[in-house]
């Protein structure tokens, strides 16, 4: 199965194709750029890789290979200043976002193929994408807030001093200010986190908010996220491509999920062949349900503004 990253040249777009090296599962990794050179520099520097790690084809060039990916990656987009919000950024990333959309489609998607959002703010670029590319609106997934979830996991791990891949915490909705950390069904090693030794409840809500921090303070101190983010969409390109399901925190257009409707956001959902799958509406306490509500609240505003900016 082949990936392409459009965006592949840029450091969120070259982790994701170092990610899926690492995974071994997509057969072809395919680096999309403006800039030829850089992708050709990607692409060329994985192929050295690749006797060490999987027998897969690493190439490099522009929208000729949208019509043979099974799944297309939508990296490209300008990175927030560390003092801008995610939302902030819309205006100048929904054009250069638009245009791709329109020459992903115009080169020709597989009737099959998934596209998977990553440019901020990626709910509102995933709802847009949903409805302009033409797809089933299944088949076209925003990271969400797998990443924020894998970061809140890592940072309550490294806090107990416990395994990161046993600690499962989830946060849900909007991939910004208004995610909604999920403490009810949080554990580790199948333990209420709340029982876990070491664990105080007062260091939740430090907890939660450096999670949500995160992506700016990792801006401050190198200028952009990579690593977490290029493994967070291998979670989910590999969940595809594998048929997993998967249940992962990823954006869709929601259609009643929570009693939330178009709007763009992430709860837990099946990832699989088939792109996005059902929606499980897990238990959640009142005040994570309203927390969830709330953040369809916030990205609706803006969601409006765009459709009407870009007269959709
Ligand atoms: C982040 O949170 C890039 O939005 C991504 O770092």
């Amino acid at each position: 199965m082949k990936v392409s990253i459009i965006g592949g040249g840029g450091l969120v777009g070259s982790c994701t194709g170092f990610a899926l090296q690492c995974g071994g599962v997509a057969r072809e990794i395919a680096i999309l750029d403006v800039s030829a050179e850089l992708a050709a520099g990607h692409a060329l520097d994985l192929l050295h890789g690749g006797p060490s790690t999987a027998d897969q084809r690493v190439t490099s060039g522009s929208y000729e290979h949208v019509p043979t990916s099974d799944v297309v990656c939508i990296t490209a987009g300008l990175r927030r200043q560390p003092n801008e919000s995610r939302l902030d950024l819309i205006n100048r990333n929904t054009d250069l976002f638009v245009q791709i959309l329109d020459q992903v489609k115009s080169a020709g998607l597989k009737p099959s193929a998934k596209v998977v959002v990553v440019s901020n703010p990626v709910d509102i670029l995933t709802y847009v994408a949903a409805k302009r590319l033409g797809l089933p609106e299944n088949q076209v997934l925003g990271l969400g807030t797998q990443l924020d979830t894998i970061r809140f996991c890592s940072l309550i791990a490294d806090h107990l001093a416990a395994p990161p891949t046993q600690t499962k915490a989830l946060i849900l909705g909007e991939h910004g200010d208004s995610m909604v950390p999920i403490w009810s069904t949080a554990t580790i090693g199948g333990m209420p986190l709340e029982k876990y030794p070491g664990w105080n409840g007062n260091t939740a809500n430090q907890i939660f908010t450096r999670t949500k921090g995160s992506g700016a303070e990792v801006i401050s101190k190198k200028g952009g996220a990579g690593f977490a983010v290029g493994i967070a969409i291998r979670d989910v390109i590999e969940s595809i491509l594998l048929g997993s399901d998967r249940i992962l925190p990823v954006s869709t257009v929601q259609d009643g999920c929570y009693g939330i409707r178009d709007v763009a956001l992430s709860v837990p959902t099946q990832v699989g062949a088939c792109g996005a799958g059902e929606r499980l509406e897990i238990d959640l306490w009142p005040k994570e349900m309203q927390g969830l509500r709330n953040s369809a609240s916030a990205l609706r505003p803006t969601l409006e503004a765009v459709l009407k900016r870009i007269g959709m």
